[in-house]
């Protein structure tokens, strides 16, 4: 139907008949002649007609933005004055000499440039909304983003095996989506949130190398970089040691941003231990765009009359941080209330600072509603572990170190973008050496920080017994830019190891057989050393896009709410449909009348 797409042509095209198919971006009338933008996936194309065709001019009066057309034409240069350096194509036009409406379109739900419409418009009407150039280009790079990887893959050595998606739940940390059985009443499968098990699995099949772009489902809540659903493309290795799978990974993210967006990242990517990151950022993803650090400041503040500094100070679980900010004098009573704002979404309960005006005059030169609670050698101990300068500002963060990790490590990318501080454009990072647990103070009980399947590191075995809070693990996660864009591990391939770190879970042995006995017997008959890691793809292309959520990199994504405006999804289904299922509907508990839910 077709000889070119829209956005193909050019001065070489010059006094050719060239044939196009796509929808009409714009129709203008000019007095006599009718310029049509046409559009297809490359990009647009002016294409003029004029009066001295009747026919074909009177069908070009009759379309509309978004009619779907075919038009056959001459190309030639436009005239001085009219061409358009901003288009690929604005050096030339098309000549019409013919215009087949292939369908007629209602006025669209929304103007395609419209910058401010709604989500939901834009997810209900979503072929509507990916027809912008934006979402085409964005859903073109995750596409040249598959391509790239599936090559490096396949050129070393890596199988594309696919793994169930009816199957028992996985433990990644989120609630299961669940799928009832009809033929096994009461019994139902779970969506895998991973493919972790099959992929330890498929190593011990002696598969060697896998891979998979694959779909993962977590009913968790989400924010801008999750969804219920998402894909990860998810890597396993046998007999490969964790400085192997990383070099073996970066070079892939490497290859992938050359390729892409031409982009050369270091080689290697630093590495940072986690509790390097957590000391110098708060966070375990680390935006090392950004300059600023915490320094710690508790062993100052543990004398101190001010509760609000001492009380963490003396906790073992407190934490009492400074954070300086270059010419930070210059921020506004309001500035800081507004920041004092944002770190209370994290719980902060307050930001105490300190304004650096003049060091030469002692206390007379800073300025702060702390300044009296606090002894000259803290202020002095302040001032220089910070390396104050005349005209910074000093913000302070005290509480659990967890409040104070969450609040001030955001607080710290905050300030970043806010006063243009981010320096380079792109800053990946290793984070290694994790904890294996950490304490959940409110179950009163270990958990895994990644997954149980996490192997310790090899001289931290005893560990498990005598301190299993000072475990480290055999775990990797790759940060870029403040966001984990993957994570993973060496993993546990003795089966005695499993059942101790199960144990150590607080999962007994037959809950363990329960829900991993099939896990417990593989590594029975013979499982190779092995480890991998998941990226999370959606993540990755959101990241060099430029998009600011997941959701702009995904074709069909879900709302914040977990729904799907386009389909309707979730719905509700037939009481037949129901029975077939064995289930029955409880009424959400406000609905029933004083009932238990
Ligand atoms: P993990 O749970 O860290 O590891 O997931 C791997 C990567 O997947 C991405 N990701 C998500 N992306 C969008 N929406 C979500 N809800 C979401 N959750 C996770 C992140 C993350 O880094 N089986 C292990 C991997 C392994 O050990 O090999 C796993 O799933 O980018
Ligand atoms: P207050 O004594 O609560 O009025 O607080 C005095 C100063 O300390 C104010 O600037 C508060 O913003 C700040 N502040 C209070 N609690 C904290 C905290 N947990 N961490 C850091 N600063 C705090």
């Amino acid at each position: 139907m077709r000889s070119h797409y829209c956005g193909e042509v050019n001065t070489a095209h010059i006094d050719q008949t060239v044939e196009f198919c796509g929808w009409v971006n714009r129709r203008r009338d000019h007095g006599g002649v009718i310029f049509i933008d046409l559009r297809d996936r490359s990009g647009l194309v002016q294409v003029v007609y004029d009066p001295d065709l009747p026919d074909v001019f009177a069908t070009a009066e009759q379309v509309r933005n978004e009619f779907v057309v075919r038009v056959k034409g001459l190309v030639r240069a436009r005239p001085e004055g009219t061409v358009n350096p901003d288009l690929p194509t604005g050096e030339i036009e098309v000549l019409g000499k013919e215009l087949e409406i292939l369908n007629r379109a209602e006025t669209p739900p929304f103007q395609l440039d419209d910058e401010d419409m709604s989500e939901e418009l834009r997810l209900r009407y979503r072929y509507v909304d990916l027809r912008r150039p934006v979402m085409q280009q964005r859903i073109m790079l995750r596409a040249l983003t598959t391509r790239t990887l599936r090559r490096y893959l396949d050129e070393h050595g890596f199988l594309d095996i696919e793994t169930p998606m009816l199957t028992k739940a996985t433990p990644e940390g989120a609630r299961d989506y669940l799928v009832p059985s009809r033929v096994h009443a009461g019994k139902f499968f779970a969506l895998p949130q991973s493919p972790q098990l099959f992929k330890q699995l498929l190593m011990m099949s002696g598969m060697d190398r896998y891979y998979q772009i694959v779909r993962c489902f977590r009913d968790e809540d989400l924010r801008a970089d999750r969804q219920p659903e998402f894909t990860q493309l998810d890597l396993e290795m046998s007999f490969m040691d964790e400085d192997e799978i990383m070099s073996l990974m970066e070079g892939m993210i490497r290859e992938l941003f050359d390729t892409a967006l031409g982009v050369q990242l270091p080689d290697p990517f630093p590495r940072m231990t986690w509790t390097e990151a957590m000391r110098r950022f708060g966070s375990d993803r680390p935006d090392l765009r950004c300059p600023l650090e915490l320094v710690d400041v508790a062993d100052l503040m543990d004398g101190v009359e001010f509760k609000v500094f001492a009380g963490p100070a003396r906790d073992p679980q407190g934490r009492v941080v400074a954070l300086r900010l270059p010419n930070g004098g210059e921020l506004s009573r309001k500035d800081i209330d507004d920041y004092t704002k944002f770190v209370g979404i994290y719980g902060a309960k307050g930001l105490a600072y300190v304004k650096v005006n003049d060091l030469g005059q002692g206390r007379d030169g800073l300025q702060s509603p702390i300044l009296k609670f606090l002894p000259d050698g803290a202020v002095d101990g302040i001032l220089q572990r910070t390396g104050a300068q005349n005209g910074d500002l000093i913000f302070f963060g005290a509480d659990k170190a967890t409040v104070v990790n969450e609040a001030i490590g955001a607080l710290r990318v905050r300030l970043g973008h806010d006063l243009g501080l981010m320096q380079g454009e792109w800053r990946p990072l290793w984070v290694v050496d994790f904890p294996m647990f950490e304490w959940d103070a409110g179950e009163s009980r270990w958990q895994a920080l990644h997954h149980p399947f996490t192997a310790p590191k090899a001289d931290h075995v005893e560990l498990l017994d005598s301190a299993p809070g000072d475990t480290l693990s055999r775990a990797y996660d790759m940060v870029l830019n403040g966001t984990e864009v993957g994570g993973g591990s060496i993993r546990i391939h003795r089966e005695a190891v499993q059942q101790k770190v199960f144990h150590l879970l607080g999962i007994d042995e037959q809950e363990a057989q329960e829900k991993f006995g099939f896990l417990l017997t593989a590594l029975k008959y013979g499982c190779p050393p092995h480890g991998g890691l998941a990226f999370g793809l959606d993540r990755l292309v959101m990241l060099m896009s430029g998009a600011s959520s997941i959701r702009d990199v995904m074709a069909f994504p879900k709302t914040q709410s977990a729904s799907c405006p386009l389909t309707q999804a979730p719905s509700e289904v037939t009481q037949g449909q129901l029975r077939e299922l064995h289930l029955r509907v409880r009424k959400p508990q406000a609905e029933q009348s004083g009932g238990e839910g």
